[in-house]
């Protein structure tokens, strides 16, 4: 088995220039699917309320169920860094509450790091955590725990306000601690200079290909999303039809009586 994946794997592999991958994913078959084939980082990300709970948006994701998801998948995990999502709600109350759904978190799942959405209104917890040892993730961009400010998913960074905002941001993340960002739905240019600006990997998702490494939401890339395809999501396998095609056959032959055959019968 190679090494598991840290930190310092990832700062490594910028520093050399190597993409690093990240995948969101909420459960134990494709974590062990993503982990066997390399994939560096795990995102247990509150796209889960949309994806695994059919929910309009993220706001209604709990804290328990990213620990009962983070759990879950840590256990198809031997190599990868897994990132647990912090939900909306968990952080924002107070400094003192986010530490301790933070700590409740790590010590319940293993998870290696967590992530939080937002800029400067996050900084004092993103130190906080660095001081005392857990790794946090931040994300900037279009961040959906603010949905209702945006309104629907849009690009961010494109005015130069926006853009100057984003790159200050991210600094005094990085200042503060946080070991990783991802940026979300950004122009490419803007992604690419924050990139270079920072020592802490990068990682786009709707970003350009300039970023440190890129993430995708498992469903989305093998295709089992079918209603929403947003510009940058790619399909490398249609999934939804595969699936509905095997649905189809075994309903088929299940009411024709060919399935189960003596194969797949006991003596
Ligand atoms: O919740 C999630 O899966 C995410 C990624 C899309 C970055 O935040």
């Amino acid at each position: 088995m190679d090494k598991k994946v840290s930190v310092k794997t990832l700062f490594k592999k910028k520093k050399e220039g190597k993409k690093i991958t990240m995948v969101s994913t909420y459960d134990y078959l494709s974590a062990k699917f993503c982990d066997e084939v390399g994939i560096d980082c795990l995102l247990v990300g509150d796209s889960l309320g949309m994806v695994f709970k059919g929910e309009e948006n993220t706001l209604g994701v709990s804290l328990e169920e990213i620990i009962y998801h983070t759990k879950a998948v840590k256990k198809g995990v031997k190599r990868a860094f897994v990132i647990a999502d912090m939900p909306f709600g968990s952080y924002q109350v107070s400094v003192e509450k986010a530490i301790e759904n933070a700590i409740k978190v790590i010590k319940e799942t293993k998870a290696d790091a967590v992530k939080l959405e937002g800029g400067k209104e996050i900084l004092p917890i993103v130190e906080r955590l660095a001081d005392i040892g857990i790794a946090v993730v931040g994300h900037l961009g279009f961040t959906p725990q603010k949905i209702q400010i945006f309104g629907s998913a849009k690009v961010v960074g494109k005015r130069e306000g926006e853009r100057k905002r984003l790159l200050e941001e991210a600094l005094a993340l990085e200042k503060a601690g946080a070991v990783m960002l991802v940026l979300e739905v950004t122009p490419w240019d803007v992604a690419k200079e924050i990139t270079q600006k920072l020592t802490i990997p990068v990682i786009g998702i709707g970003a350009g290909k300039y970023t440190d490494g890129q993430v995708l939401v498992f469903h989305d890339l093998v295709g089992l999303v079918e209603d929403i395809k947003p510009r940058f999501v790619k399909r490398y396998v249609e999934g939804s039809k595969l699936f509905k095609e095997a649905l189809s056959q075994y309903k088929k032959e299940v009411e024709e009586g060919i399935f189960p055959s003596e194969e797949q019968s006991y003596e």
